[in-house]
C-alpha cells in the first residue's frame, strides 16, 4: 500500500530523538505465556456515580488527545459543498448514485473530501447510515462505472469489503470517501493532507501535541458528517461510522470526539486502535511509531517500547464513546492485532457502560468463532484474515438494527 523505505526512514529519523529506545522493535511476541504482567488504570477513574462521568471522561479526553493522538483542526468555515453527479440509478437500478465534494476552503483547486453516495431507491423519509472512509478510492468500492478512477488501483478492486448491494438491500445509506483525500498515508512531514490548513504563521509541522494522518483522518469523518446533516435525504441522527484497520483507529478516534456519530464499529483496529497496548502481544506501539511514524501525535512516541509507563490505555478509548453503542471485531488469522487484546478493552470500558445505566457488553467471556454478542457492547471475532467480509457487515447491520429499532 505504501512505501516501505519511506515509512523506515521517517521511523529511524523519529526513533532516534526518543530515549531508551530501540533502533528496531523486538520480534513480536504471540506468546500469552511470555506477555510481561500489566495493570490497567481503571477507566472510571474516581467517578462513582452517573453525574460524576463528564469531569472524567474530560480528562480522558484530554490526555489520549495530548499523548497519543493530538488535538485536530475544527470546521473551517470557508467550506463549500459541490454536488458533482446524480442523483441517478445505478448499480443496475438497486441503488441511487451521488456524488458530493466537500470543498475545504470554497475553492475548485484547493482540497477537497469527494464523497460517494449511494441510497436505496425508492426511500421515502430520511435513510439510515452506514459511513466510513476507504483505502484505494471511491471507484474500488463497486464496479459503478460513472465514479471517477482516482488511484491506478482497478474499479471494483475492493468490493468484497464494500458489498454495496447488501447494505442497500437492508434500508441503509452507504458513504465513503477516499482516506488519502484528507492525509495522504506516507510521511512527507505534513506538507501535503489538511494539517497545514491549520498552521500558525511560521509553523511548518504539527507540534508534539497535534495531529498526525490518524488525527486528519478522523478529522474528515467530522466534515462528512457536517455535510450529512445538510442533507434532507439522510438520517443525521442514525450514523454508524465504521473502518477497518488503520481507518478503524480513526474511526474509533473520531467517534471518542465526535457525539453525532450514533453507533461506531471497530473492524481489525488492532494496537492503536481497540486492542490494549499493555499486552504485549502483536504490534507494539513501537511497531506503530516507526513503521508509521505519521499517524500519531509525537507525544506517542515516548511510550515506545515503555507501555507499561503508559498513564492510560485503549479502554479509554472505547470508554469515550459510551454510552453511545460500539461493536469491535476481529479475525482469527490476525493476531498482529491482538484479537483478544480488543475484546478485553470492550470488558475493561463497560463499567463505564454500566455507570451510565447503560446494559454494556453482556458477557466477559471471550466468545468463539462466529458467535457475536451484542449489548451497548459488542463484539464478534470470525475465522479468516485481517479483512472486511460481507459476514462482518451482516453484524454490523445486525448491531444497527438492534440499536436503531425498525426504519
Ligand atoms: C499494518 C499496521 C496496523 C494497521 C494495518 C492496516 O498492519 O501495522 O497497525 O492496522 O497495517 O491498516 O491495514
Amino acid at each position: 500500500m505504501v512505501s516501505g523505505v519511506l515509512i523506515l526512514s521517517g521511523g529511524v529519523t523519529w526513533c532516534q530523538a526518543q530515549p531508551a529506545v530501540a533502533a528496531r522493535p523486538p520480534a513480536p511476541n504471540y506468546d500469552e505465556a511470555q506477555m510481561p504482567a500489566y495493570t490497567l488504570p481503571p477507566a472510571l477513574g474516581a467517578a462513582k456515580k452517573a453525574a460524576d462521568w463528564p469531569g472524567r471522561r474530560a480528562e480522558l479526553y484530554a490526555l489520549l488527545e495530548r499523548e497519543m493522538f493530538g488535538r485536530m483542526g475544527g470546521k473551517l468555515a470557508t467550506t463549500v459543498y459541490e454536488p458533482t453527479s446524480g442523483p441517478v440509478p445505478a448499480l443496475g437500478g438497486t441503488a441511487i448514485r451521488k456524488e458530493v465534494s466537500i470543498l475545504f476552503t470554497g475553492k475548485k483547486d484547493g482540497p477537497r473530501m469527494n464523497l460517494l453516495i449511494y441510497l436505496p431507491p425508492n426511500v421515502k423519509g430520511p435513510v439510515p447510515v452506514f459511513l466510513g472512509l476507504n483505502f484505494q478510492g471511491n471507484h474500488t468500492v463497486s464496479q459503478d462505472p460513472a465514479v471517477k478512477a482516482v488511484t491506478a488501483k482497478a474499479r471494483g478492486a475492493q468490493e468484497s469489503r464494500w458489498v454495496v448491494e447488501h447494505v442497500l438491500k437492508r434500508g441503509y445509506a452507504t458513504i465513503t470517501a477516499h482516506y488519502e483525500d484528507l492525509d495522504p498515508d506516507f510521511d512527507d512531514g505534513f506538507q501535503n493532507g489538511v494539517q497545514p490548513l491549520f498552521y500558525k504563521p511560521g509553523q511548518t509541522r504539527p507540534a508534539a501535541d497535534e495531529w498526525g494522518a490518524i488525527g486528519a483522518w478522523a478529522w474528515g469523518l467530522s466534515r462528512a458528517m457536517d455535510y450529512i446533516e445538510t442533507d434532507k435525504t439522510l438520517d443525521a441522527k442514525r450514523v454508524v461510522l465504521h473502518g477497518h484497520s488503520r481507518i478503524g483507529k480513526a474511526a474509533l478516534w473520531a467517534g471518542a470526539s465526535d457525539p453525532r456519530f450514533a453507533i461506531v464499529i471497530s473492524n481489525d483496529s488492532g494496537a492503536g486502535g481497540a486492542a490494549l497496548s499493555k499486552r504485549i502481544y502483536g504490534e507494539t506501539v513501537a511497531d506503530l511509531n516507526t513503521r508509521f511514524p505519521h499517524w500519531f501525535a509525537k507525544n506517542y512516541a515516548q511510550y515506545n517500547g515503555q507501555e507499561e509507563r503508559m498513564p492510560f490505555d485503549q479502554h479509554m478509548l472505547i470508554a469515550l464513546v459510551a454510552p453511545r453503542p460500539l461493536y469491535a471485531c476481529s479475525a482469527q488469522e490476525d493476531q498482529w492485532a491482538d484479537p483478544k487484546g480488543e475484546f478485553l478493552s470492550l470488558v475493561a470500558a463497560d463499567p463505564v457502560y454500566k455507570l451510565l445505566g447503560k446494559p454494556g457488553l453482556p458477557s466477559h467471556e471471550f466468545p468463539p468463532l462466529h458467535t457475536p454478542i451484542m449489548g451497548t457492547l459488542g463484539y464478534h471475532i470470525r475465522a479468516g484474515k485481517h479483512d472486511v467480509t460481507e459476514y462482518d457487515w451482516q453484524r454490523w447491520m445486525d448491531f444497527a438494527d438492534k440499536h436503531f429499532g425498525p426504519k
